[in-house]
């Protein structure tokens, strides 16, 4: 018996190492969206868990802490890297069966507004718990009840309200209310104070049932008949038998070499990954046009620009959910396709935006966590309701909100989305298929160890962002938290050569990318990143973006 054991163990080592080498080192690193998750984040990892244990643990805890985003009524993606393999869990909502093309079009063909937005036939049926419950299925080493615990707290003996969520809760509320009558946001949220204990009852005692039975109990248990029953008597489109239905997919991450780097990243069913490669090679290909251009100053936004309008063509044209239209994942990420397309690029003049085609030739709120344990094994995780608290429709007697995902779908081609991306055919609406994403959960390996695990919320502007992350700290040498810092520019092809900046942007930057005809603008929400970095050398920093409440720490796991 002893002797078979020690067999195994030298057999799976062995065919370890031939994939890649588990790197184990005494420090542990997380990057969270706040303290709450930070912390049970760390306490699971110091009691032995793992990066999968500490992501699913931290997930119910911001489903309690951060009820803008995180939650158990949406979806999301979660990028692991465990025993030397990085493996893509696509957890997305999907469109419910009573879904179908024209589901926002009235008679004239013409979208109602806000229908996709707000209220109870925005919802896409949720993914998050059988996505936690398969991640903890597969590599989890703390049992599943002992993860939920920390939430079951949190929402029973209630936390200490951050600021940030009241502003965000604020706003919503004004923008919410006015644009559906059905709402019942405000029965449970709205009274909700900066620095006060809030409590929720109703969720503590879902998250008790969830924790005795399994993901079984949010799919065909209580909490499925709490969903049905509601959606039910307000013209909702959730059934009983779609939460049935529901399931996770394993998938391939994209993958490409930059930089010295392995880089993992979203596969369909969202359009992150793809874009971020595009972005990454075609700036690597005008290296010769970079050459002397000071970061964020007018040359370099215009270029970045000129980049970001080429890919989100491709965006609109060719991305949507893999099982449901065919999409050349291959060819939009082909060194060669990206050489030829980096050529279109005018590094002096704006490229007249309706000239800018798709270029295949015929043949705030959501969030995100990282982590990385002393094992070497990652965690890049991005979930979302959508918008800050989702439909904002809360499920009678479960305490929890019901996310807006359908407004993802292009509800008309051509008709932008509340994030103002366009989308057709391969984002059209269909029962059971997954509404096109912009999340982007990432892992850079550098000879097989993992050296970046970056993500962040920001609907559209997530993919620039990730990307302006990882340039910031790969190729201007700025820490972590410089690179998460750093002023950040989008452009998405349309609205037709519109810049958005945050925090600031430097004066006469903003004047010369004005002379040029751009318009240069402040966005509102601009994303909330959450990076570890570990440099060549072997530093380990992590970094939350200034933006959020988010915590993050690097420290020696005790043995
Ligand atoms: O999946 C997507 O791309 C969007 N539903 C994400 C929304 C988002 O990031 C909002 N946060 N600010």
């Amino acid at each position: 018996m002893l002797y078979s054991r020690t067999l195994l163990i030298v057999i799976s080592l062995f065919s370890l190492s031939i994939t890649s080498p588990v790197y184990a080192d005494s420090r542990a690193a997380v990057a969270m969206p706040d303290s709450y998750s930070a912390n049970v984040a760390q306490a699971i990892l110091d009691k032995g868990g793992n990066a999968i244990d500490a992501a699913v643990a931290a997930s119910f805890s911001l489903a309690v802490t951060y009820p803008e985003a995180g939650n158990l009524g949406g979806g999301g993606f979660m990028l692991i890297h465990a025993q030397g393999v990085t493996r893509f869990l696509d957890y997305r909502e999907t469109a419910p069966q009573a879904a179908h093309r024209n589901l926002y079009l009235d008679k004239e063909g013409e979208v109602i507004p806000y229908r996709s937005l707000v209220g109870y036939q925005a919802s896409g049926v949720p993914g998050s718990v059988m996505g936690l419950w398969q991640a903890h299925q597969t590599y989890g080493q703390l049992s599943w009840s002992e993860l939920i615990e920390p939430a079951i707290d949190l929402a029973k003996n209630g936390f200490i309200v951050h600021p940030k969520l009241v502003e965000t809760a604020t706003w919503y509320q004004n923008w919410a209310y006015e644009k559906a009558d059905n709402l019942n946001f405000l029965d449970y949220f709205g009274n909700l104070e900066a620095e006060q204990t809030f409590k929720q009852p109703e969720l503590a005692n879902t998250l008790k049932r969830i924790a005795e039975h399994g993901a079984d109990e949010f799919y065909q248990g209580e909490t499925a008949q709490l969903i049905a029953k509601q959606m039910q008597a307000n013209q909702g489109l959730i059934t009983l038998e779609d939460l049935a239905n529901y399931q996770v997919k394993w998938r391939q991450p994209v993958q490409a070499r930059w930089q010295g780097y392995d880089v993992y990243s979203s596969p369909p069913p969202s359009s992150g990954g793809i874009a971020l490669v595009q972005l990454l090679q075609m700036k690597a290909e005008l290296s010769h046009e970079f050459e002397g251009v000071y970061h964020n100053s007018a040359s370099y936004v215009h270029l970045l620009a000129e980049i970001k309008k080429r890919v989100y063509a491709d965006r609109a044209e060719y991305l949507g959910d893999p099982d449901f239209y065919q999409v050349p994942t291959d060819k939009l990420i082909a060194p060669k396709y990206l050489v030829q397309r980096a050529k279109e690029v005018n590094p002096i003049r704006i490229s007249p935006t309706p000239e800018i085609k798709p270029g295949l030739v015929e043949s705030e709120q959501t969030t995100h966590f990282s982590i990385l344990d002393a094992q070497g094994n990652a965690v890049s995780n991005t979930t979302t309701l959508n918008m800050p608290f989702g439909s904002g429709v809360v499920i009678k007697g479960a305490g929890f909100l019901m996310n807006d995902e359908m407004d993802d779908f292009s509800a008309k081609p051509g008709v932008p989305n509340v994030f103002g991306v366009i989308g057709g055919e391969a984002n059209a609406i269909a029962a059971n298929k997954r509404m096109l994403s912009s999340m982007t959960p990432t892992i850079l390996l550098r000879n097989g160890q993992v050296s970046k695990v970056i993500g962040t919320p920001g609907g559209s502007t997530i993919i620039t962002s990730v990307f302006q992350a990882l340039v910031n700290n790969i190729e201007f040498d700025m820490t972590a938290q410089q690179a998460v810092d750093a002023s950040r520019v989008h452009h998405q092809l349309w609205p037709k050569d519109e810049i958005g900046f945050h925090p600031s942007l430097d004066a006469n930057t903003i004047q010369t990318l004005t002379n040029q005809g751009y318009t240069v603008s402040q966005r509102r929400f601009f994303g909330d990143l959450q990076f570890i970095s570990r440099s060549r050398f072997g530093d380990l920093e992590a970094a939350s973006d200034q933006r959020g409440r988010g915590e993050s720490r690097v420290w020696i796991i005790s043995e």
